[in-house]
C-alpha cells in the first residue's frame, strides 16, 4: 500500500495512520512529527522550523522533500509501501514525490481525504495532547489517557503542542485551504482520490477508511 491521508489540522491524520500501518504493515511518515523531532533536538533545522510552525506557516518544499526521499530509502519498514501523513501540503511537494516514485518504479495508489468542516477542529486542537517521542496522540475529552497527563504505553508525560492555539490553528486552516487544497485537485485529476467522513468518531472514521482502502 502506497497512501497519502490529507487533511486539516485535527482531521484525524495522526489518530488513524498508525492502524493503517498496523493493518497493512506499511511506514507511517508524519513530516509534522519529524519536525517536532527536530525541534526537541534543538537541530538547526530544528530551531529554524519552530519558528514557521508556531506561526502557523510552511517549512519549504526543498527541506520536506528531502527528509521523505531519504526516509524512503533508508527506512526498511517502508519497504512494503507507506502512508505519508501531512506530506504533501503543496503542489510542488507532490509533483516531486511523483518524480521520487517514478525513477523507483512506483506510484501512488489512494489518496484519502478525511473531510471535516473548520468549526469542528477547534475543540480537537486545542484538547489535544501528545506523546513527544511517539507520536501517539490522545485528547482531554475525546481520547483521554488512562492516568492524566501520561502515555498509557511508555508512562512518560503528555504535553501540548505550542502550535496547538486557536491563533495558530486559524493560520494553519488558511493555509490547508489554500495552499493544500489544490494538491486535492491534483489527484483528482490523476483519479486516485477518495473523501471521507472525518466528524465522526474515531471508530467509525477508523471503518470507513478501512472500506475505501478496499476498494
Ligand atoms: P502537522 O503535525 O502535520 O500538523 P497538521 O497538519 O496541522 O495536523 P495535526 O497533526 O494538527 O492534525 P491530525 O490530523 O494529525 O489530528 P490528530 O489525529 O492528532 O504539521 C505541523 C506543522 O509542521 C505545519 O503547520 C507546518 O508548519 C509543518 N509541516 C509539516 N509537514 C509539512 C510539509 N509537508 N510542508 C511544509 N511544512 C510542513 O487529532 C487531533 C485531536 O483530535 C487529537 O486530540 C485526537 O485525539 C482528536 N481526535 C482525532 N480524531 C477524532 C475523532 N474522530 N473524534 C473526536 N476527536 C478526535
Ligand atoms: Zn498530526
Amino acid at each position: 500500500l502506497r497512501m497519502i491521508l490529507v487533511g486539516p489540522p485535527g482531521a484525524g491524520k495522526g489518530t488513524q495512520a498508525p492502524q493503517i500501518r498496523d493493518k497493512f504493515f506499511v511506514c507511517h511518515l508524519a513530516t509534522g512529527d519529524m519536525l517536532r523531532d527536530e525541534v526537541a533536538k534543538q537541530t538547526q533545522l530544528g530551531k529554524e522550523a519552530k519558528k514557521i510552525m508556531d506561526s502557523g506557516g510552511l517549512v519549504s518544499d526543498d527541506i520536506m522533500v528531502g527528509m521523505i526521499k531519504n526516509q524512503l530509502s533508508t527506512n526498511k519498514e517502508c519497504k512494503n509501501g507507506f502512508i505519508l501523513d501531512g506530506f504533501p501540503r503543496t503542489v510542488p511537494q507532490a509533483e516531486k514525490l511523483d518524480q521520487m516514485l517514478t525513477e523507483r518504479k512506483e506510484k501512488v495508489d489512494n489518496v484519502v481525504e478525511l473531510k471535516i468542516d473548520d468549526s469542528l477542529l477547534i475543540s480537537r486542537i486545542t484538547g489535544r495532547l501528545i506523546h513527544l517521542p511517539s507520536g501517539r496522540t490522545y485528547h482531554r475529552e475525546f481520547n483521554p489517557p488512562k492516568k492524566p497527563m501520561t502515555d498509557d504505553v511508555s508512562g512518560e508525560p503528555l504535553t501540548q503542542r505550542s502550535d496547538d492555539n486557536v491563533e495558530t490553528l486559524r493560520k494553519r486552516l488558511a493555509s490547508y485551504h489554500n495552499t493544500t487544497g489544490p494538491v486535492l485537485d491534483y489527484y483528482k485529476k490523476q483519479g486516485i482520490w477518495q473523501q471521507i467522513d472525518a466528524a465522526q468518531s474515531p471508530k467509525v472514521v477508523w471503518d470507513s477508511l478501512q472500506k475505501v482502502l478496499a476498494k
